[in-house]
């Protein structure tokens, strides 16, 4: 597996296993076949785990650190993201990044995974109330004392990505994009370039819509995505429009729609590492052979002609989550 760089002196796989699935948001999930994902993910070289203690409210960092038991984390990256707050029942009840709730969180995290640091500590989002130097300061102290070795931002503006980093330097911004997600292209992704940012990208796969075997049968879910506006009605049309644009260009390439979308994602710079939210073993498998799918510039042209921007019909998130993004 070929690896890239974050930050200044990090290093990870170039494509990351997101664990979020495997306990939220996405319907039932089989715990022994996540286990045994995790598992292959790091026998094939995989490094990078990346979760949040708010995923599953803890049920996803116990899984992971159950899928780490007998020397496994030492091949590890473990990337937690923190900050967002959840009742008994599963309900989303806001954010608190002051720095004694981080530095809270970051305590009963080590506790769950079992690990005496973490590789890299984010806040889930941006808490308006908090100041962002307060939060990231709060994690600086967690690196001088050994508990954090990397620091990263999650769905932060170009604006708040520059103060914090003049805190402490941010190894990654992590933020959703993907061929049906490109709002980060004309301020964000320069931004980082210009301060030696990597990009955590994710939803690569538009949080299924684009693995090509999405069916409007499979609308109204009882997951996040019967909330998803791009999963809605007309919507939905017209993104699988575009969807079945991409599976001509695949099968000429020999791969499917889900591959196509990791390897554009990958092929964006080195400092571009797309984290896959692969919950079984055969969706790890595509996501594997992505890593060595070439694309051509002719081949990229393509494909982002089947699938431009302005074309993919939604937003990303339901309007009242969208209002706390920094970016579309
Ligand atoms: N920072 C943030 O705000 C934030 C937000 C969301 C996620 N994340 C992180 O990013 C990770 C990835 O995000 P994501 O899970 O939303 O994105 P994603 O990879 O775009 O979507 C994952 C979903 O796509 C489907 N899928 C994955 N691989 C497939 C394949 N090869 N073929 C067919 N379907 C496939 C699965 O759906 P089914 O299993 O239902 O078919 C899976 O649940 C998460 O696990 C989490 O760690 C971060």
């Amino acid at each position: 597996m070929e690896h890239r760089k974050i930050g200044q002196n990090g290093s990870v796989s170039a494509i990351g296993l997101g664990c979020m699935g495997m306990s939220d948001l996405y319907g039932a999930a089989d715990r022994k076949e996540s286990i045994a994902t995790i598992h292959e993910a790091l026998e094939k070289g995989i490094t990078l785990l990346d979760t949040g203690d708010f995923y599953g409210v803890g049920h996803n960092e116990l899984l992971l650190s159950e899928a780490l038991q007998g020397n496994k984390r030492e091949n590890a990256f473990i990337a937690v993201k923190t900050g967002v707050l959840r009742s008994p029942g599963g309900g989303w009840i806001g954010m608190n990044n002051r720095p004694e709730a981080i530095k809270n969180n970051l305590a009963y995290t080590l506790q769950r995974l079992g690990v005496d640091y973490i590789d890299l500590y984010q806040p889930a989002r941006v808490d308006p109330s908090v100041p962002i130097e307060e939060t990231v300061g709060a994690i600086a102290d967690m690196v001088k004392a050994g508990y954090v070795k990397h620091i990263g931002l999650s769905e932060a503006n170009a604006e708040t990505v520059r103060r914090a980093h003049t805190v402490h330097p941010i190894s990654w911004l992590q933020i959703e994009y993907s061929l049906f997600s490109r709002g980060i292209e004309k301020e964000i992704l320069p931004t980082l370039r210009e301060l030696g940012i990597s990009l955590s990208a994710y939803g690569v796969l538009s949080r299924g819509l684009l693995s090509g075997k999405w069916t409007k049968d499979r609308q109204g879910a009882p997951d996040f995505r019967s909330f998803a506006p791009r999963f809605m009605g007309e919507n939905l049309d017209k993104n699988l429009t575009l969807v079945e644009a991409l599976r001509e260009i695949a099968e000429e390439k020999q791969c499917n729609v889900a591959q196509l979308a990791i390897a554009w994602v990958l092929s964006r710079g080195e400092d571009v590492i797309p984290l896959i939210g692969a919950r079984k073993r055969t969706q790890l498998q595509d996501a594997l052979a992505a890593v060595n799918l070439e694309l051509s510039p002719s081949d990229i042209e393509r494909i982002e002609a089947a699938v431009p921007a302005e074309a993919v019909a939604g937003t990303r998130y339901a309007a009242d989550q969208m209002a706390i993004l920094g970016v579309e």
